[in-house]
C-alpha cells in the first residue's frame, strides 16, 4: 500500500506573528496546510494520507477538513509527535496498527509547511521508493556550502559540484525506517531528527528525487511573503 504522511505536528516558533501553527496561516484564499492537502489528493495512488498534527490543534484540523471540502474517506489525523520525527512515528505506529506490517508498504512523509510540492516530486518519490527503498527530495546547491565548527571561521568549502539541498518529500518502506529506527540507540534516536539521516547513518543507500527551487518551506516570516507572492496575494496579515 502507498501512505501519505504530512507532518503538521509544530507549533511555528521562529514564525513569531500568530499564535496559530504557521501552517494553519492564510496562503491566498485558503490555509498553507490545505493547499498541501490538495497536491497529495491530487495523487490517487495513495491508499490513504495521515496527517500528524499538534494535540492542542487536532480539532481544528478536522474543522479544517470539513470547511475546505476535503475527501474525508482519504484522510486520518494523529497526534504529532515531541520532534518532527515523533510526528512521522506516530504516524507510521498507527498505519501498522491499522493495517499491519507489509514489506512492500511505502510511505510518502512531507511538511506541512511545503504547499508548493507537485505532483512530478511526488510521483517519483513513490516510484523510488517502491524501487530503492528510501529517497530524498533534493535541490542543487546553487551557493557555496561553507561549513564552520566553531560558528566563527571557516571550517572547509566542499566542492559545490556535489552539494544539494534537502527538501521533502522523504519517502520509504515503512518497515525498513521502523527497523533502522528500532535498531538505534536512546542517544542517536534524540540527535536523529532527520529521517534520511537514519538511513544513512546505518549505511542505507538513499536514492536522489529532484525537487524544485519553488519547493520552499514556509520557516519564516520572509518565506511566508515569498509564498503569499508566489500565489499572487498581495494581502499580508
Ligand atoms: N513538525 C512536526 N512535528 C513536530 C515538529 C515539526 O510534524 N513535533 C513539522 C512542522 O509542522 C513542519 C515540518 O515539520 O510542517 C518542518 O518543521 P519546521 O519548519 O521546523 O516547523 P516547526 O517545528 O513548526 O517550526 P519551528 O522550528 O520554527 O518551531
Amino acid at each position: 500500500m502507498i501512505f501519505g504522511a504530512i507532518l503538521a505536528g509544530g507549533v511555528g516558533t521562529r514564525m513569531n506573528i500568530s499564535d496559530m501553527p504557521k501552517q494553519f496561516l492564510m496562503l491566498g484564499n485558503k490555509p498553507i496546510i490545505i493547499h498541501t492537502i490538495e497536491k497529495f489528493l491530487l495523487c490517487t495512488r495513495f491508499d490513504k494520507i495521515y496527517i500528524g498534527v499538534h494535540t492542542d490543534w487536532l480539532m481544528y484540523m478536522n474543522d479544517l477538513i470539513e470547511k475546505y471540502n476535503l475527501d474525508k474517506a482519504k484522510l486520518v489525523c494523529v497526534h504529532g509527535g515531541v520532534d518532527r520525527s515523533g510526528t512521522i512515528f506516530n504516524i507510521i505506529k498507527q498505519i501498522k496498527k491499522e493495517y499491519g506490517g507489509n514489506d512492500d508498504d511505502i510511505v510518502v512523509t512531507h511538511d506541512a509547511v511545503r504547499p508548493f510540492v507537485t505532483s512530478r516530486i511526488i510521483e517519483e518519490n513513490i516510484d523510488a521508493a517502491l524501487k530503492f527503498g528510501a529517497c530524498d527530495t533534493v535541490i542543487k546547491s546553487t551557493d557555496t556550502i561553507v561549513m564552520s565548527k566553531d560558528e566563527k571561521t571557516i571550517t572547509e568549502i566542499p566542492n559545490r559540484r556535489f552539494m544539494y539541498q534537502g527538501q521533502t518529500p522523504q519517502s520509504f518502506k515503512i518497515s525498513l525506517l521502523f527497523d533502522l529506527y528500532n535498531d538505534l540507540n536512546n542517544e542517536e534516536k534524540s540527535v536523529l531528527t532527520d529521517a534520511c539521516k537514519i538511513c544513512v547513518v546505518r549505511h542505507f543507500p538513499v536514492h536522489l528525487v529532484l525537487g524544485e527551487v519553488a519547493n520552499i518551506k514556509i520557516t519564516t516570516v520572509t518565506d511566508y511573503k515569498i509564498a503569499m507572492a508566489m500565489v499572487g496575494g498581495t494581502k499580508f496579515d
